[in-house]
C-alpha cells in the first residue's frame, strides 16, 4: 500500500506544471522533479548539489514575505538563465521542510515558469496600444479628408483659370504632387485603421505572385533591381482574399527594393511545410541594408520608419492582412546582411 502511495505522489510530483523542489539545512537538492529537464539538466546530476548553482539569476524583482505555522513563506520573483542559456522569468516560492516529528530539516518550493504569461501580457498590452493609436489615427484621418479634397478641388480650378506659366506652373504641379502624396498616406491610414472584411476565395499562389510581380517590376527595372523567383511546382490552391495579399506582397516587395542598392538582387522563394497542418510560405529576401536588432521589435508599429519618405504603415498593414488570414509575417535581418520576410499560411 505504501508503495502504490509513494508511486501516487511521484507521478503527481512530475506531472506538476511547475518545478518543485526541497533543499536540505545547507541549501543542497534533496528533491527536484522531471520538470528541471525542461531547463537542460538531468534530475541526478542536481541531488547533492546546492540550490545556488541553478538559480543563476540575472535580476531580482518583487520579494514578499509571510510568516507560517512553520516560519516563513517567501516568494520572489526572479530571472533565471538555464543550463541552455535561456531566460526564464519565475516566481520562486519556498516555505520550510518539517521531518515527521515537526522539525525542521530544510526547505521546500516551488519555481513556476512565467515567462509564457509574460510574453503574452506584454502582446495583449501591445495590441490594445496599436488598436487606440489606430482609432486616433483613423479619427484625424476622417478630419483631414474633407479639407484636403477642397484643397485639391481649389487647385484644380486655380490651375485651369490662372493658366500660369513656368515657375508658377511648376509650384502648382509640386503643389498637386503633395496633396496625391497626402491623399496615398490617408488611404493607407484609413485601410490600416478600418479595413474592410476579407473576401476569400480559392488562389493559385502562382498566379497571385506572378501579379504582384508584373505590378511591382517597373519599379525594379527602373533601379535596375534582380528579381529572382523560384517556386516549386503543384503548390496547393489557398483560401485568401487576393487584394489584400497582393497589398501585402507589394509592400515587402518595396521595402526589399528600398533597402537593395542599385543592381542588388532579390529572391521570392515559396515552400509548404508539412507540420501538424499544412503551410504555405512565401519568403521574399534582400541582400540590402538590413534591420538593426534594436529596430526590429517596432518594425510593425504604425508609423515606425528609418525612411525619410517613409510613413511606416507598410509592415503594420502587412500584419494586419496575415493576422486576419489567421497566418503571420515573420522579419529576420543582419545589419548590413539583408533580410528575409515570410509570410506564412495555412494551406486546407
Ligand atoms: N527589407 C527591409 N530591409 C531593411 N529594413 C526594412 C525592410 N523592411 C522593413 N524595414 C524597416 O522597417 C521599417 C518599417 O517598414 P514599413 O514598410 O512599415 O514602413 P516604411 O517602408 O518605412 O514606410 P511605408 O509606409 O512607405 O511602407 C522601415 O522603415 C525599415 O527601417
Ligand atoms: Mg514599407
Amino acid at each position: 500500500m505504501k508503495s502504490l502511495k509513494e508511486h501516487f505522489f511521484k507521478r503527481l510530483l512530475d506531472n506538476a506544471s511547475d518545478l518543485i523542489w526541497a533543499i536540505d539545512m545547507e541549501g543542497r537538492f534533496l528533491y527536484i522533479n522531471d520538470n528541471i529537464k525542461g531547463w537542460g539538466y538531468e534530475k541526478d546530476e542536481l541531488i547533492g548539489k546546492p540550490l545556488l548553482s541553478i538559480l543563476n539569476t540575472t535580476r531580482i524583482g518583487k520579494r514578499q514575505s509571510q510568516p507560517s505555522e512553520l516560519g516563513i513563506e517567501r516568494s520572489v520573483e526572479m530571472e533565471i538563465v538555464d543550463k541552455l542559456g535561456r531566460i526564464h522569468m519565475v516566481i520562486v516560492s519556498s516555505s520550510p521542510l518539517p521531518d515527521n516529528d515537526g522539525s525542521i530539516v530544510g526547505v521546500m518550493g516551488i519555481i513556476r515558469d512565467v515567462t509564457k504569461i509574460q510574453e503574452l501580457e506584454e502582446k495583449l498590452r501591445n495590441e490594445e496600444r496599436l488598436a487606440s493609436l489606430g482609432r486616433l489615427a483613423s479619427g484625424v484621418a476622417h478630419e483631414i479628408r474633407n479639407p484636403l479634397s477642397s484643397i485639391k478641388m481649389n487647385l484644380a480650378i486655380l490651375m485651369e483659370r490662372l493658366t500660369p506659366k513656368d515657375d508658377d506652373h511648376e509650384h502648382f504641379l509640386i503643389a498637386r504632387k503633395e496633396v496625391a502624396n497626402l491623399e496615398r498616406v490617408l488611404n493607407e491610414l484609413l485601410d490600416y485603421a478600418k479595413p474592410s472584411p476579407l473576401e476569400l476565395r480559392l488562389q493559385n499562389p502562382h498566379k497571385m505572385i506572378e501579379d504582384a510581380v508584373a505590378a511591382i517590376l517597373p519599379s525594379y527595372n527602373e533601379r535596375k533591381v534582380n528579381l529572382k523567383i523560384s517556386l516549386p511546382e503543384n503548390l496547393p490552391m489557398i483560401l485568401l482574399d487576393t487584394g489584400k495579399v497582393h497589398q501585402a506582397l507589394l509592400n515587402l516587395l518595396i521595402n526589399a527594393l528600398h533597402a537593395s542598392s542599385d543592381n542588388g538582387t532579390v529572391e521570392i522563394k515559396a515552400e509548404v511545410a508539412n507540420t501538424s497542418e499544412k503551410l504555405f510560405r512565401i519568403f521574399i529576401t534582400d541582400y540590402g541594408v538590413g534591420i538593426r536588432p534594436e529596430d526590429l521589435k517596432y518594425i510593425y508599429d504604425p508609423f515606425f520608419t528609418s525612411k525619410q519618405e517613409g510613413t511606416g504603415l507598410g509592415l503594420s498593414i502587412v500584419h494586419n492582412i496575415m493576422k486576419k488570414h489567421g497566418g503571420e509575417v515573420r522579419m529576420e535581418s543582419k545589419k548590413n546582411e539583408g533580410t528575409v520576410a515570410c509570410l506564412e499560411f495555412s494551406a486546407s
